[in-house]
């Protein structure tokens, strides 16, 4: 075949760029659908990443790239708050194997520690596959030339390199929010390679932690046989393409001046107020915030908690728990049995303690707005963050940040990525139910002035790295890493080993 005469499909000539310069993939889009007698409308979703990545979006003539959130349906692109939405259809049977199966029931389990068994379908592998390619074609259809894509999260893992090979013009960052696992359970996954070949795609791949970035790396050398060199790979492509992939990691984190702000209006504190009052004000609020997810450590934490109360070191007049678990994957087998045990201990520890007048844990199975939370953050003198593994854990986050009168204590697992940044939490390890038992006592009667020395430094980290400054990190990153990319492009030293 003539060169020459064949123009790639996506030359300029061909006219197959799109109009948007920055484009966010990620598996849902920002935005909740209401509806109403005369139809639906949008909301935008809460949350940090939208909040972030919005007013980017505006200047840069942004495009967000994801699926609506329910199956069989068709949307066409609409805008909403400064965006261009995308919408990426799934079927039902898409959804039950892309989303529920591989994404949560393969990758999830595989990558939070096997704390649940991870399975491994070749159906749902090939669902993944297509759903992948359909969302790096919807990006590469909204992308100008040279624009920025960033990919968001384990569920679009290939689409790096699909959009690489469609692309080659595109600047292409990925954001695992999960946490990486090390490669001795990473290496059980059968579609490792291809796994990895196509985070390669990206120019920058972004992670929660430090070690999440070498695991990664450790995976590349072993499963995809490249050297790596201050955490860089010189990937060489079938198709001949050559170019840098760097692996860093960028801690995720929440809009701390919102929630702050928020924690200073006179509703939420009056509602903070109410929710002590209402629980017969205690002493001790103890609070959870949790997707019910069996990463979450819910059950180690009831665990603790009730043979506090039966050892009688805390007691139903002098303290109330409130476990807020939201609704998830509600349709996948490994929670409905988590929420079968989590209902069945806490029925057991209310009927054991609660009172007609006091109750020892209120368990609220629902979503709340913002505002809400703040509240409950207000009204909560000890934070329990007990996860078994998290990628990063925002509440523990949004804790701090609404605790703007510096009392408080959080408890924290060393198991989740806020760990690394929270230093001044009572951290636990949440299987030592022993130890979480004692951290708890610790917690509930620390001193306020060693209280409010840690919360005044907890609170310092959090304000002053937000997830704007997050997002402005890892974009600033990006473009570096492009600028070194052009001058290295003429660097003959790439190699491969065998
Ligand atoms: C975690 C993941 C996100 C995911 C969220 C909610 O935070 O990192 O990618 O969107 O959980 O889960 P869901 O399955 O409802 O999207």
């Amino acid at each position: 075949m003539n060169a020459d005469a064949e123009p790639s499909s996506k030359d300029e000539a061909s006219g197959n760029y799109g109009d948007f310069d920055f484009i966010v993939v990620s598996n849902r889009l920002p935005v909740d659908r209401i509806s109403g007698a005369d139809g639906d409308t949008w909301r935008r979703s809460p949350g940090g990443l939208v909040t972030a990545l919005a007013p980017v979006m505006g200047k840069a003539d942004g495009a967000w790239v994801g699926w609506p959130g329910s199956p069989d349906e068709e949307l066409e692109p609409f805008d909403h708050d400064n965006m261009h939405l995308k919408p990426v259809p799934l079927s039902t049977d898409e959804v039950e194997l892309y989303y529920e199966g591989f994404s949560n029931t393969t990758l999830w389990p595989l990558y939070h520690d096997v704390i649940a068994t991870p399975e491994f379908h070749r159906t749902w592998w090939d669902a993944y596959r297509t759903v992948n390619r359909r969302f790096a074609d919807a990006a590469a259809s909204v992308a100008a030339k040279g624009a920025t894509v960033w990919v968001q999260d384990y569920q679009l893992q290939l689409v790096p390199q699909l959009l690489r090979q469609a692309r080659p013009d595109l600047k292409i960052g990925f954001f695992n929010h999960i946490p990486f696992p090390p490669l001795e359970i990473f290496a059980q996954l059968p579609w490792r390679r291809n796994i990895i070949e196509g985070l390669l795609g990206a120019d920058l791949i972004g992670f929660q932690r430090p070690s999440d970035a070498s695991n990664f790396l450790r995976c590349v050398r072993r499963f995809a046989g490249y050297t790596i060199r201050q955490q860089q790979v010189n990937v060489t492509t079938e198709d001949g393409l050559s170019y840098v992939s760097r692996a860093e990691a960028f801690p995720i984190s929440i809009d701390a001046a919102q929630i702050a702000e928020l924690a200073q209006r006179e509703d939420v504190i009056e509602r903070s107020k109410q929710i002590r009052r209402e629980l017969g004000n205690p002493d001790t609020v103890l609070l959870g915030v949790d997707r019910l997810d069996y990463t979450k450590g819910i059950s180690h934490r009831l665990k603790a908690y009730g043979e506090l109360l039966e050892d009688g070191r805390i007691t139903v007049e002098n303290a109330a728990m409130i476990q807020v678990a939201s609704p998830s994957r509600e349709r996948v087998e490994q929670y409905r049995l988590l929420r079968e045990e989590v209902e069945g201990t806490v029925g057991r520890i209310s009927g054991t303690y609660d009172t007609i007048s006091n109750t020892a844990l209120r368990y609220l199975h629902h979503s709340y707005p913002v505002e809400e939370m703040v509240a409950l953050y207000l009204a909560a003198d000890v934070m329990l963050v007990t996860a078994l593994r998290d990628g990063m854990n925002l509440v523990a986050k949004e804790y701090v940040a609404a605790r703007t009168g510096n009392t408080g204590t959080l408890v924290l697992s060393e198991f989740t990525g806020a760990a690394d940044q929270l230093r001044q939490a009572v951290l636990v390890n949440p299987h030592d139910i022993d130890g979480l038992k004692a951290a708890i006592l610790t917690a509930i009667n620390m001193p306020a002035r060693e209280a409010s020395r840690r919360m005044r430094l907890m609170r310092r980290q959090v304000l002053q790295n937000d997830v704007e400054r997050w997002s402005r990190n890892f974009l600033e990153a990006l473009d570096q890493d492009q600028d070194r990319d052009q001058s290295q492009n003429q660097d003959p030293d790439r190699e491969r080993e065998q």
